[in-house]
């Protein structure tokens, strides 16, 4: 088994949701962590917390993986002890609104696609260059079932992950010859804030899409990611897909009260 104690891991996105709850899996055990969000009283807290409870080496910072400069002096300005990342966990990313194509806010599309698809890019091919000067690393991208079909009222979420299982498997290809592996982890339904952020909010909205089955959890997801992270050396998971129990489909669930 490839161990994660001394290991370096990048997590962006781990102020809330799947990255909060992968910094605290990877963390119990014994890796060392970077972990990033735009907010930063979040990603500070998340920090001290995981550092008392868990004694490893954590570096926090604040980056909008959507700003291509801000990532790579973020990479580049990394403390020598956190410079080696092992592990880099492509999890910052959200869903804007679920509305017809025609009657969609474009102003969404863009926070998506900067968000998912180039954040996703600006991050992989800032730490990169470390990993195959080293010839050692593992990426394992957030995907989503969005990213195997497409769903009414969801083109543009459904297109951005479609985008991240293409980049996937297109690096694993590009980077086969450099002993570093690419995976991804694609779920459905997940109670994170993820809902809310996407109906701009609205409670009530969010807690529908969960309503009358239990949805997966941050560290269902999390602890996905540690298998996948812990293969023997010769291993590699390419893809973990994980749907709640009740879900068949990202169109089709089994309710309660159905
Ligand atoms: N929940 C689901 O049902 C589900 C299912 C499949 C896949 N996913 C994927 O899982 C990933 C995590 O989502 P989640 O469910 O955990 O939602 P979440 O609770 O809303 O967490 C999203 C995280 O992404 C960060 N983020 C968003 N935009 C960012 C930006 N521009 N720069 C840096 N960080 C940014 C947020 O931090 P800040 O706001 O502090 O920056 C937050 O930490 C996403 O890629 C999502 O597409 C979710």
């Amino acid at each position: 088994m490839n161990s994660l104690k001394e290991k370096i891991i990048f997590i962006t996105g781990a102020s809330s949701g799947i990255g909060k709850s992968c910094a605290y899996v990877f963390a119990q055990k014994g890796a060392n962590l970077v972990i990033s969000a735009r907010r930063k009283n979040l990603i500070d807290e998340v920090a001290d917390d995981i550092s008392k409870k868990f004694g490893v080496k954590i570096y926090a910072g604040k980056v909008d993986v959507t700003k291509r400069m801000d990532v790579i002096g973020f990479v580049n300005s990394l403390p020598g002890e956190f410079k080696n990342i092992d592990i880099l966990i492509n999890n910052a990313g959200l869903a804007r609104g679920l509305n017809k194509f025609y009657e969609d806010n474009p102003d969404g599309w863009e926070e998506m696609i900067d968000t998912n698809v180039k954040g996703l890019l600006y991050v992989t091919h800032a730490i990169l260059p470390g990993m195959i000067e080293r010839k050692f690393g593992h990426i394992i991208n957030i995907g989503s079932i969005a990213g195997h079909e497409a769903y009414p009222k969801g083109a543009v979420y459904c297109a951005s992950k479609h985008a991240v299982d293409a980049i996937t498997r297109s690096l694993r290809m590009d980077i086969i010859d450099k002993n570093i592996l690419v995976s991804t982890i694609d779920a459905g339904l997940v109670e994170t804030n993820f809902s809310k952020i996407r109906f701009n909010g609205d409670e009530e909205k969010a807690k529908n899409v969960y309503k009358g089955l239990t949805p997966l959890t941050g560290d269902d997801i999390a602890n996905a990611v540690v298998y996948c992270a812990t293969r023997p050396p010769h291993v590699n998971i390419a893809e973990i897909t994980l749907l709640a129990a009740r879900q068949a489909s990202a169109t089709i669930s089994y309710r309660a009260d159905d």
